[in-house]
């Protein structure tokens, strides 16, 4: 049986996927990552092998938090197999994507940077005890 991760489960890419592991595969189990759950659309919400937990890569404390719940759903002996990397930000209500350098704001680029990046990084470290996705299984992103 395989157990699946997928950060940023919302979103369209994250979506995609995990509807269509949930179709291949009718043993696996998924748990979903995006900042507000119940804006997961149907039939993913009420999916029965996908839990969603609520995530937010801007939010420190938040990888923490999602391992301890983690360890709650999947036994830590068991732990997730596969984690799929699908959150994204590239422009929202408060920024887009800059075409000149003087449109470069600091929080922007903090913003980016802490969900395109170091929020998988943060994740894969609160994750390791629950993670056990070896060189041959990568990590997708
Ligand atoms: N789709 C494409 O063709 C394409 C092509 C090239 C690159 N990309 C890039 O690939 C990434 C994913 O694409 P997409 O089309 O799936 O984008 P999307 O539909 O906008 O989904 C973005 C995902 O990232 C999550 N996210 C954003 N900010 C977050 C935060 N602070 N904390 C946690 N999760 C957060 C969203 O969850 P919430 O529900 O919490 O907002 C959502 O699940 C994006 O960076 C996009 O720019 C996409």
């Amino acid at each position: 049986m395989k157990r699946i991760l997928v950060a940023g489960v919302s979103g369209a890419i994250g979506g995609a996927l995990t509807e269509a592991l949930l179709e291949r595969d009718k043993e696996s189990v998924m748990v979903g990552l995006c900042r507000d759950p119940a804006k997961v659309s149907e039939p993913l919400r009420s999916h029965s092998r996908l839990t969603l937990l609520a995530w937010d890569a801007e939010d420190s404390q938040a990888p923490d938090a999602v391992a301890r719940a983690l360890g709650k759903i999947i036994p830590a002996p068991e732990g997730m197999d596969t984690f799929i990397y699908a959150a994204g930000l590239l422009h929202d209500g408060a920024m887009f994507p800059e075409k000149r350098l003087e449109e470069l704001k600091a929080e922007s680029l903090s913003r980016a940077f802490a969900v395109n990046a170091s929020g998988f990084a943060l994740l894969v470290r609160a994750l390791l005890p629950v993670c056990h996705c070896t060189p041959a299984q990568p990590i997708l992103c």
